[in-house]
């Protein structure tokens, strides 16, 4: 079976880190976020087709060497397609039944159930559903007996919502969906699913955790709840008078007497100088935190520089 990743996005919530470094290949503890997609995928998947547009080239040197097993397809849009204009593009590699992932999702789910309720279902397509207690800030989607979606509801106001379920951007889809797809720029959720939902459009509802990756509140979330789940590690010099305080992901560090975590992430290179007070971040390849600075709730890209005493608070750097 085949299984597409839509990885094309500009990623406008997540600049000016994404301005050099697209999305996917964001580091959630020891791998690029798409990697958490990609190794979640179980054997019975042989091929990954990865709608990709935006910074092309990262990915394709990323997966030369991540992508031992040569199941990864990165497949070009001339231009930006929207996610349902991406599925069109790759129409000519879809003729049975596929999996489908927004590429900026952290979940839990259980693949083999919900391609098994999709079959049992006979409908056009299967939308992963995950209970939220208020869909106001997202889009509400509506359900009848056997789950089948009867409507979608963009950015319901707050007690007004049909339900308490919202799209998780994980799909298994029949190839027929491509025919209710039109050329050119098009929205899978604005405009295709409404479209389709006369040929039987049904939910999968699941448990466990989802969270969508894409802006910087819900990325290091994604990465407390990873590290909450035992993916902590530490490798490094680190001084025995630093403050360490679990869980955290230190690959290739040096800290020097200075304080650092809970829920901090630092890949081969950074630096966390003496003083320096650093939780709830992420610091990529060869990041340096000055003397007594303090970072916090911070996204900071490669070779970062953070001067003595500086403050950043809630904040992403490239
Ligand atoms: P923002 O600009 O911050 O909204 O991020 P984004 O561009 O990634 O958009 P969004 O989070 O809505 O996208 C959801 C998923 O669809 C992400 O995995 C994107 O990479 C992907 N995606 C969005 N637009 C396109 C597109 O035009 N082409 C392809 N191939 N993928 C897309």
């Amino acid at each position: 079976m085949k299984a597409v990743i839509l990885a094309g996005g500009l990623g406008t919530r997540l600049r000016p880190l994404t301005n050099t470094v697209p999305k996917p290949l964001i580091p959630l503890l020891d791998k690029p976020l798409i990697s958490h997609i990609v190794d979640s995928l179980p054997a019975w998947v042989d091929t990954i087709l990865l709608a990709v547009n935006y910074r092309r080239e990262a990915l394709e040197a990323y997966f030369e060497t991540a992508d031992p097993e040569g199941r990864v397809v990165l497949v070009d849009e001339p231009e930006p397609l929207g996610t349902g204009g991406a599925l069109k593009n790759l129409s000519r590699h879809l003729n049975e039944t596929f999996l489908a992932f927004n590429g900026d999702i952290v979940s839990s789910i259980d693949l083999a159930l919900l391609l098994r309720n999709h079959r049992a279902s006979k409908g056009i397509g299967t939308i992963a559903l995950w209970p939220v207690p208020d869909p106001s800030a997202f889009g509400a989607v509506g359900t009848g007996p056997g789950l089948r979606i009867t409507m979608f509801q963009e950015k319901p106001a707050p007690g007004e919502a049909c339900s308490d379920l919202i799209n998780a951007g994980v799909y298994v889809f029949e190839p027929e969906i491509l025919d209710h797809i039109g050329d050119g720029f098009v929205s899978l959720e604005r405009e295709v699913f409404p479209k389709v939902l006369e040929h039987g459009l049904f939910g999968h509802r699941f448990e466990g955790y989802w969270i969508d990756c894409g802006t910087r509140e819900n990325f290091l979330r994604a990465q407390r709840t990873l590290l909450d789940l035992g993916g902590g590690a530490t490798e490094g010099r680190v001084s025995d008078r630093a403050r360490v305080t679990p869980p955290n992901f230190l690959h290739g560090v040096e800290v020097d007497e200075a304080t650092v975590g809970p829920y901090v992430s630092a890949q081969e290179g950074v630096v966390v100088r003496r003083g320096a007070e650093v939780s709830d971040s992420i610091l990529m390849r060869g990041a340096l935190i000055g003397e007594g600075a303090k970072v916090r709730g911070s996204i900071l890209g490669p070779e970062v520089i953070v001067a003595e005493g500086a403050q950043i608070l809630d904040t992403i750097l490239g």
